[in-house]
């Protein structure tokens, strides 16, 4: 069973940014399966580094289309990326270091991380996006 599923609730209307968030949480899915079905460290660790550069493009793609559009709120946007961030990279260190119970944690942490981000703060622009009659896909 997948451990978090894209719905509607969370489209932050504009299309690419939609479609990252889905890849995200394929690749969070991905992660999770493969610490259910105990998939050697090797496997864990190469899925650990496809999420984190997953996640730095996404969010340099959206505070790169944030700042296009001069959104007033990247700044405060742009440091929860930077100390998830940080964050994904300190699991990815410590998992490259043996310790091979973290990555069950993470999958759950990221999920909602990503769900509670999505709703809470990246809605957020696409509110302001909308009310601004600004268009982006
Ligand atoms: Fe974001
Ligand atoms: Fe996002």
């Amino acid at each position: 069973m997948a451990l978090v599923e894209w719905s509607d609730k969370l489209s932050v209307g504009v299309i690419s940014v939609d479609e990252q968030h889905t890849v995200l949480f394929s690749l969070i899915n991905d992660l999770h399966a493969a610490m259910m079905k105990g998939q050697a460290r090797a496997i864990v660790g190469e899925l650990l580094n496809r999420l984190l550069a997953y996640t730095r493009n996404h969010f340099s793609q959206e505070e790169a289309m944030l700042e296009k559009v001069r959104y007033p709120g990247l700044p405060a946007h742009r440091l929860l990326h930077r100390d998830l961030t940080q964050k994904v990279e300190d699991y990815v260190a410590r998992h490259a270091k043996g310790d091979l119970t973290l990555s069950m944690q993470l999958a759950d942490f990221l999920s909602d991380w990503l769900k509670t981000h999505i709703l809470n703060t990246d809605q957020t622009y696409g509110r302001w996006l909308k009310e601004q009659g600004l268009k982006v896909n």
